[in-house]
């Protein structure tokens, strides 16, 4: 057994956010933090698992409005939903916290000062859309229209689900506020920015030692570029912390989110009378991160550039996980595969789903999948068929026939267990590695040998011949198995704390594997696992689909209504001109921007930026007739003044078609 001198680590799993249900999704997560830590724990490291609520935030804000509870109200009910689900999972963190909270609220402080005085912080006036109804600044998410791409409607402010294209919230047509309906208004508002620029060669040079090369060389694409600063501020009203000095700006909930990580450490060193210093700040301790791949950005590049600035230890490892897909495919609510924690622990085992993840995690940032089949299979053929039978058989029969007492192991069987102990080290480097679905391997292999020998040696027929030499093959078995448990512990805990019950003995830990258990009498055995029926799937499916009905998608963007009717004059206000295209060039830094200029019979040709670059190479427009509004107001844009808009159709699915004259029209000839 190793004899490595004992180590200090703080393990942390992202902070879920308290307006949503912890779902089999989260728990791809907090599953495999757990299995880790345990599995420290065992080897005798002293090991922290701390995690919060992330209770920050605009959509927190609005469904306690919506509910017409406080913010607090709210955190506080998925406080208590949240931690009665990770229990159910036998998640077991050595404190679960709130980032609502005076630790938090302190070590915010502190860190947003270092980052001012380290001159990093700048400010900047910026348009936003605001929502008068509802009398606050509309996130992305809140705002809905039409997407500028491709024209399908009721998209969010930040990316279209039809096309996948991105592009700013005030870019969207017919923009909505989604939670009134109202159109919303742009306001200016001054916002700070946690310039990203001064840390580069810091982050280039961390990155790498900080995740996994294929999570690192993705983050270092962008740094060919100078970085761009973190808008790290939001306007009032908004649930969260009030930035001191920065009267009704709040931290943007990213801000205070991971300094939720510290404060949770530092509550429960509060709690513990121990130091935070010594935990968090030394050089002898360890800091992992366990979270998924879509906030990679968040802990790798803002957060060690924040503790940078304010002089806190970094991280040591973030380690990045993929994403859950079941049957193959995304959660989905219609499908009933969204499924929440409480509605799957009704149905089924909290272990039986660790079993089954740990089957599957492998420590790489590839997604997981949960096909349900394959779950019953595997746990019933596995977990049940192959090692828990061991035990079940083992210790019944010894009951039935030879008064519950274990022997001397016998010499083949003696071998096996040996050589079970013998990938000892093995299987603790495959966890030490996050590789569980090795450990499984592991298991397996050595279940299967046990199987066999189990088989091969009858002790059911043996036991009416020669007592004593079954009472030996049962007693190899039952040692073998409890080997196999002592690997599987981190996985199965509380699986586990039966088995040492059943032989009398204490919670196991690693070193616990050198012992053997013989001449000793066995409890009575109750049930360890137990089979899977694929009806309690199926109904854990169909109550999922109850509980979340998800409304239908609209399957093809349909042709905008028509607008209300406006009278002759109205109409006749819009200025339309044929346009003969001078020259066309496609704008640097866009990818949407056609810089045309336009001859429409004035002295100075019209230059107008046209969003058609999609659909056209610039080169084939020159020397075209098209239509222009030739009295819009110009717009200024980032890459000049746009003096008009040249008219195009769009088809609903995002095509576009610039709209010619036919032949003969002449260069500002007027068109109705
Ligand atoms: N509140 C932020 C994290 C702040 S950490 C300082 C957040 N919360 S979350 O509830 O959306 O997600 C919590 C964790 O669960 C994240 O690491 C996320 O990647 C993970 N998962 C959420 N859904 C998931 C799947 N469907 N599959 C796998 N992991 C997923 O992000
Ligand atoms: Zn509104």
């Amino acid at each position: 057994m190793s004899s490595s001198p004992t180590r200090k680590m703080v393990v942390t799993s992202a902070l879920p956010y308290a307006n949503g249900d912890i779902h089999l999704g989260h728990l791809v997560e907090y599953l495999q933090t757990d299995f880790w830590v345990r599995f420290q724990k065992m080897r005798g490291n002293r090991c922290l698992y701390v995690c919060a609520d992330d209770t920050h935030g605009t959509p927190i804000m609005v469904r306690a409005r919506k509910e017409g509870i406080t913010p607090e109200e709210l955190i506080a009910r998925s406080y208590g939903q949240h931690t009665r689900d990770f229990t159910g999972f036998e998640i077991a963190f050595d404190n679960y916290y709130s980032t609502n909270s005076p630790e938090n609220k302190a070590f915010s402080t502190q860190i947003f000062a270092s980052m001012e005085k380290s001159g990093a912080v700048s400010a900047l006036k910026v348009p936003q859309l605001y929502c008068e109804r509802d009398t606050m600044f509309l996130p992305d998410r809140f705002v809905k229209g039409t997407c500028p791409k491709c024209g399908a409607p009721n998209q969010y402010g930040d990316s279209c689900d039809a096309c996948g294209q991105t592009y700013p919230a005030e870019e969207l047509k017919d923009a909505h506020c989604a939670m009134c309906g109202q159109a919303p208004v742009t306001r200016e508002s001054e916002h700070l920015y946690f310039e990203l620029e001064p840390f580069h060669d810091f982050l280039k040079e961390l990155i790498p030692q900080l995740t996994a090369t294929d999570v690192a060389n993705k983050l270092l694409e962008w740094f060919n570029e100078p970085l761009r600063g973190w808008c790290i501020s939001r306007d009032a009203p908004y649930f969260g912390f009030e930035i001191p000095g920065h009267p009704q700006k709040f931290f943007y909930v990213w801000v205070d989110a991971p300094i939720g990580y510290l404060a949770s450490l530092k509550n429960w060193c509060e709690k513990n009378g121990e130091s935070f210093e010594a935990w968090w700040q030394s050089d002898e301790t360890e800091r992992y991160h366990f979270i998924g791949k879509d906030i990679v950005r968040f802990h790798c590049l803002f957060w060690p550039a924040m503790l940078h600035a304010a002089d806190f230890k970094l991280p040591t490892q973030v380690f990045v996980h993929g994403f859950l897909t079941v049957n193959g495919e995304k959660m989905s609510k219609s499908k009933g595969t969204f499924i929440k924690a409480e509605t799957y622990l009704k149905f089924l085992k909290a272990q039986d789903l660790r079993f089954y993840y740990a089957c599957k995690l492998n420590g790489t940032t590839d997604d997981l999948d949960l096909n349900l089949d394959d779950f019953m299979g595997r746990v019933n053929s596995d977990l049940v068929g192959k090692i828990t039978n061991l035990a079940s058989r083992g210790a019944q029969m010894l009951h039935k026939n030879l008064e519950g007492r274990m022997g001397r192991m016998d010499a083949e069987g003696e071998a096996i267990w040996k050589a079970a102990l013998a990938r000892s080290e093995t299987i603790a480097a495959c966890y030490e590695a996050r590789d569980f679905a090795k450990v499984m391997v592991e298991v397996r292999n050595l279940a299967d040998a046990a199987n066999q020998y189990f088989d091969s040696q009858a002790p059911w027929k043996l036991v009416k011949t020669d007592p004593e030499a079954a009472r030996q093959v049962l007693t190899s078995i039952l040692n073998i198995f409890r080997a196999l448990n002592i690997y599987l512990s981190p996985i199965l805990p509380s699986y586990s704390a039966k088995v040492a019950a059943l032989f009398g003995e204490e919670p196991y830990i690693w070193a616990d594997l050198e012992k053997r258990i013989e001449d000793r009498a066995v409890a009575k055995y109750e049930y360890l696992a137990t089979r899977i029926e694929k009806q309690a799937i199926d109904q854990m499916i169909e109550a999922g689909k109850e509980s979340l009905p998800e409304p239908p998608k609209p399957a093809k963007p349909a042709v905008e209504p028509v607008k209300e009717t406006i009278d002759y004059d109205t109409f006749a206000k819009a200025d339309l001109r044929v346009a003969t295209v001078l020259s066309a060039e496609a704008v640097e830094g866009s990818d949407k921007l056609i810089r045309v200029m336009l001859d429409i019979g004035e002295a100075k040709p019209r230059q107008v930026f046209a969003g058609i670059r999609k659909a056209y190479d610039p080169a084939t427009l020159v020397g075209r007739q098209v239509v222009m509004v030739a009295n819009l107001a110009p717009r200024k844009m980032r890459f000049g003044i746009s003096e008009g808009m040249i008219l195009a159709a769009g088809n609903p699915d995002g095509s576009l078609f610039v709209v010619t004259p036919d032949t003969g029209a002449q260069s500002g000839a007027t068109v109705r």
